[in-house]
């Protein structure tokens, strides 16, 4: 292709960079290489632990699964097992940051880079608006546990009936009263932004202690509940008589159809496991490493959702789990003596969705630095702040990006938006597999997909199988996304990429 002169628009597209170029960047990067296989593990499990089981959970029981919620995380963990693999192969035979963007860039070519970086938008930037609005739930519900009241019309998506104890609340003039703006989620996006900005990302320790707290807080809620309700067992057994719901034949409600539908809510839950494979520049041993980081986080992760919505299922009735705090309802169930352990949840819950928001912030900020190295993205989004070294322009419009969208949508529609945005990025990994064994088997390769290619292919069917259980009114949004996207490839993308102009990518 570098040898014509004049390629044609599809050998303009189908443009790669060459996996010696990726290699070659991987081998002059100037990042230390401190972290081991734990380290690794500990990584992916502090982005994946978020929004996901503290609110999620508790809708996609309520409304989809009921306590067959459990066979939803076992459906999500097994098709991000599927993709785990492929980003583990992908990680140990190129192994660079930039993550999915790059694979795609190196194995499909430009177009699907591009058109990867704007599902990755959805992936980090629209789910770091989802867990604020998670954590926004979790604040305001531990301020009221003080008699700390933020009005009500401040702390939901615009135009939405304000609940109380699963009662719309009426107002004076006899309707019910609707929500403005989620202002606690707004706030925490553009704090975290300044954060950022001045460059807190980088404490290894810091995220470490608040691993540990995440994970302390949910296997504390594991055995502290589970043995209230191994001891309780015979009167709380009928919250799982039925244990799948009757569908009611609204599609998606109940019944198998709503395990599956509940399995694309709670894929939601998984999403992170593969920013191990971002830290592929700072991995002692990437080959070996990596698919141990990645299928690791994603074990523990798994076993621990589904001791978790075992437990809570359990101990109260699936019906009543449709609220912003679900796993501190399933706390109060234990009465009001065990009030100072659902704060303690709820304090843990803050912390950990705190370091997730900044996570995937962070992750977006750095995906938009690579694409305007590229040339695909103006030059604007890859200046780096002079005293602090940080891409400050593109943090602050990432902030501006996941606050607002915070503050005006509705969790589930931001939830299932960032799913399907997800699952059509894994889908294309487990593709660019295939691709790169057909085009460059001769790559060594620290870690392969067994039973090639029947795992990657059915990580494809399984991907996009999942993206269609999700709502319509979700996939004609996303539809127009995609096609946005691909609009703007060519007024922009092409005609700008370092690539084309047969430029190297500057330093
Ligand atoms: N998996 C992450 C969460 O649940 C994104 O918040």
């Amino acid at each position: 292709m570098a040898n014509n002169p004049n390629p044609g628009l599809l050998s303009r597209m189908l443009m790669r960079k060459s996996v010696e170029q990726v290699q070659r960047e991987s081998e002059t990067s100037t990042l230390k290489r401190t972290l081991g296989p734990w380290n690794l593990v500990f990584l992916g499990v502090g982005c994946i632990i978020g929004a996901g089981i503290f609110v999620r959970t508790g809708n996609a029981a309520a409304l989809h699964a009921g306590p067959a919620v459990l066979l939803s995380f076992l459906v999500a963990g097994i098709v991000c097992a599927l993709a785990g693999l492929c980003y583990a192969e992908l990680s140990s035979t190129l192994p660079v940051s930039g993550s999915a963007y790059t694979y795609s860039y190196t194995t499909v070519g430009e177009f699907a880079a591009w058109i990867m970086g704007g599902l990755l938008l959805l992936e980090y930037g629209l789910a770091a608006s989802v867990v604020a609005v998670g954590w926004s739930g979790y604040v305001v519900s531990l301020l009221g546990d003080y008699g700390l009241v933020i009005p009500p019309e401040l702390t939901g998506p615009y135009g939405h009936a304000l609940m109380r104890d699963g009662v719309a609340v009426i107002g004076a003039d006899g309707n019910p009263v609707t929500t403005l703006f989620n202002l606690p989620a707004f706030l925490i996006c553009l704090l975290l932004g300044g954060l950022l900005i001045i460059g807190v990302s980088e404490s290894a320790k810091v995220n470490n202690i608040i691993v540990a707290i995440k994970a302390s807080v949910i296997i504390a809620f594991i055995l502290i509940v589970g043995w209230y309700v191994i001891q309780h067992f015979d009167a709380l057994k009928a919250n799982w008589d039925p244990f799948i719901p009757e569908p009611t034949g609204k599609e998606g409600e109940y019944g198998w159809g709503g395990i599956f539908r509940a399995a694309s809510i709670v894929f939601f839950a998984y999403i992170g496991f593969e920013a191990v494979s971002t830290a592929g520049q700072e991995a002692k041993n990437p080959k070996r490493d990596m698919p141990f980081g990645i299928i690791g986080s994603l074990l523990v992760c798994t076993v621990l959702y589904i001791l978790v919505s075992v437990v809570m299922t359990l101990m109260v009735n699936y019906k009543m789990l449709n609220v912003p705090d679900p796993v501190a309802v399933a706390v109060d169930a234990l009465g009001p003596e065990w009030g100072w352990f659902a704060k303690t949840i709820k304090v843990g819950a803050i912390i950990g969705l705190t370091s997730v928001i900044l996570v995937l912030m962070y992750g977006q900020t750095r995906i938009f630095y690579t694409m305007a190295r590229d040339g695909l993205l103006p030059r604007v989004f890859s200046t780096v702040h002079p005293k602090f070294q940080t891409p400050w322009v593109n943090t602050i419009l990432v902030a501006l990006l996941t606050a607002v969208s915070a503050a005006f949508f509705d969790i589930n529609t931001l939830g299932d938006m960032t799913s399907v945005g997800t699952l059509a990025a894994f889908g294309i990994v487990c593709l660019s597999v295939i691709w790169l064994r057909t085009t460059h088997p001769e790559i060594p390769r620290g870690f392969k997909v067994p039973l090639y290619p029947v795992l990657p292919a059915l990580g494809i069917v399984a991907c996009f199988a999942l993206i269609f259980t999700v709502e319509n009114r979700v996939l004609v949004f996303f539809g127009w996304y995609v096609l946005a996207a691909v609009v703007l490839y060519f007024l922009y993308g092409l005609r700008n990429s370092q690539l084309q102009k047969g430029l190297q990518q500057h330093d």
